[in-house]
């Protein structure tokens, strides 16, 4: 028998998070700044698989066993934490489990999917998976689903995404609040978060503000969606919610090295991302108690730190863990990320202005990849060969701009530096690729 006051389980899934145990709400202390109001933060790390999405993909098997549905092998497009708690209910269920997702997700969520016994199909995609792209991870799911003996849930669609927290998340705040609660903030992804817990608190009082907060276009932080991306998304409804805040990478790492160090809080990301919307929103008031989700924490993210906060990675031990035989590379990741955020990137608008007058356009995917769908004048010289420094078939005049493109703007970009380390002055790198080439419904040769 599992008894929670013992902490005494007889199944692992007896753990998921329940109003009888819920995730814990913590206050926090100094990062706030707040003298009157009352912010907590809701630990989803404490559920049994490590985020908030354990919650989601419980509901979903549960969901799907008590339709009727006999399940053998699922397959879901997922940026990591789906993935994982997908995984490990599939598992404990004896069910098989596929993940369809971008090369670009860190390497810390891939391997853990590994590890935890999942089939992946890693893809050229967005960092979060967009529906809509031909050879993206959700239509890569989609299609894998229509085997026999495959289903997928699909977390985007499925309203058992938002009941999990309708069910759960939000009776355990208005619970632990003691029905005190007056803002519900939560970072935006698939957006069954808010969606299910915004409708369960509002329901109880109508007068609760619901705050979603999500990213800048071209960010870096996994698990979240731009403003752009939400406006693909299912359960996105912008008319549910009392305010929305858009925060940059920059400020959500920052606040994220805070909340390890001023609030003793191993949060990840995302967690950051959310709570610096409440503190932009949320007026400093007696009375006024914010609750904000922390959907997982730090440990997935090294490969995002290293990014963002370089200064944590001293010089040394970047060496360290690189081959000496290559000086470039140890400072490829920094020249990197300086170029992301910087104004050589465009986009595809620009890129189709750029292509019209001219100027030559160089895909730097694989051939097998520029045979499916490519832009028409554009030259192919795949990334692996420009990288060992052949420069056959592109311009000889390094004078004159050109453009990289590759699927979503991660090649191009290493191509960029590359050749501009190669004397091109005039480097541009197409953001999102040709992913968002085909999205904004741009001219291509298939
Ligand atoms: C780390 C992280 N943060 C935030 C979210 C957003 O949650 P939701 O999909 O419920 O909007 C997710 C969802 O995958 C996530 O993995």
């Amino acid at each position: 028998m599992s008894d929670h006051s013992l902490r005494t389980y007889d199944s692992v899934l007896d753990l998921l998070p329940s109003a009888e145990n819920p995730t814990p709400i913590v206050r926090l202390q100094r990062v706030t700044g707040f003298e009157h109001a009352t912010v907590y933060a809701k630990l989803e790390w404490y559920n049994p698989f490590g985020a908030v999405k354990d919650r989601v993909a419980a509901n979903l098997i549960r969901d799907a066993e008590e339709h009727g549905e006999t399940l053998q092998n699922l397959v879901e497009p997922t940026s990591g934490n789906t993935g994982i708690g997908l995984a490990m209910v599939s598992n404990n269920r004896h069910y098989g489990f596929a993940a369809t997702l971008s090369r670009e997700i860190p390497l810390e969520k891939r391997t853990a999917l590994r590890l935890f016994g999942t089939q992946l199909h890693e893809l050229d995609d967005a960092l979060c998976p967009m529906p809509g792209q031909p050879e993206g991870a959700m239509a890569r799911a989609a299609e894998l689903g229509e085997q026999p003996g495959w289903k997928q849930l699909n977390q985007y669609q499925n309203p058992a995404n938002p009941e999990a927290h309708y069910r759960t998340t939000g009776p355990e705040i208005w619970r632990q609040t003691g029905g005190a609660v007056t803002h519900f903030v939560a970072s935006l992804g698939t957006c069954g978060t808010i969606t299910g817990t915004g409708r369960y608190l509002k329901e109880q009082n109508p007068a609760v503000t619901v705050i979603g907060v999500h990213p800048t276009d071209g960010h870096d932080i996994p698990g979240v969606r731009s403003r752009r991306a939400l406006a693909l998304t299912d359960f996105f409804t912008p008319e549910a919610y009392d305010a929305l805040v858009e925060i940059t990478d920059d400020e959500a790492y920052a606040l994220c090295r805070k909340l390890h160090v001023e609030e003793s809080l191993i949060a990840g990301p995302s967690c950051a991302l959310a709570l610096a919307g409440a503190l932009r929103t949320v007026p400093d008031e007696p009375g006024v108690v914010a609750v904000v989700v922390f959907p997982d924490n730090a440990w997935k993210y090294l490969s995002s730190f290293r990014r963002h906060l370089p200064d944590l990675f001293p010089p040394e031990e970047t060496a360290a863990v690189r081959p000496p035989a290559n000086p470039f590379a140890e400072h490829l990741d920094a020249a990197f990320a300086l170029a992301k955020n910087g104004p050589d990137v465009i986009d595809v608008s620009e890129a189709k202005r750029l292509l019209d007058a001219g100027v030559p356009v160089i895909d730097v995917r694989n051939p097998d990849e520029v045979a499916r769908v490519r832009i028409d004048a554009s030259l192919n010289m795949p990334l692996p060969e420009l990288s060992k420094g052949s420069t056959a078939g592109l311009p000889g005049d390094h004078s004159g701009p050109v453009v990289t493109i590759c699927a979503a703007g991660t090649r191009s970009l290493y191509a960029l530096l590359l050749l501009k380390a190669q004397g091109y002055h005039e480097v541009k790198s197409v953001d999102g690729g040709m992913a968002a080439w085909v999205e904004a419904g741009l001219p291509t040769t298939r």
